[in-house]
């Protein structure tokens, strides 16, 4: 697990992005932000489109925003919602590529402590070539 003050920094990081999702019509936001190997953060929020198969999740443009970065690996991920959701499989997936089984997963709601898991628990054997 990543020490207290990185867990800290990557929920407020989560919850702060969180409120630029673009949700008009789920009006579910999500945050998310991932910790790289080089102990740096990147933030994305879910952004939705009218033609609603095109929306993005935040989890993955977070991945993104890392990868544009320069990020190579996922040390952690935190995800904050109305509730302690899950990241859906998509996203599981995306966060596999960088991340491995032992990234620590952090899924929060607005306020209070996470529930703490880890990649390899939400995706075991997951696709890799
Ligand atoms: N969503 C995320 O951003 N992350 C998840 O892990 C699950 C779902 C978004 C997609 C959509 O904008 C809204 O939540 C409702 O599904």
């Amino acid at each position: 697990m990543i020490a207290a003050a990185q867990q800290r920094q990557l929920l407020a990081a989560a919850r702060a992005v969180r409120a630029r999702a673009h949700a008009p019509y789920s009006k579910f936001r999500v945050g998310a932000a991932v910790l790289d190997e080089r102990g740096r953060v990147h933030a994305g929020c879910n952004v939705e489109n009218a033609s609603y198969g095109l929306t993005v999740c935040a989890e993955r443009n977070a991945v993104a925003a890392a990868v544009a970065a320069g990020a190579k690996r996922l040390r952690a991920v935190a995800v904050a919602s109305d509730g302690a959701v899950t990241p859906c499989g998509a996203c599981r997936q995306v966060l596999a590529e960088l991340g491995d089984p032992t990234t620590d997963v952090l899924l929060a709601g607005p306020r209070g402590a996470p529930r703490a898991t880890t990649l390899g628990a939400l995706l075991p054997d997951a696709f890799a070539l």
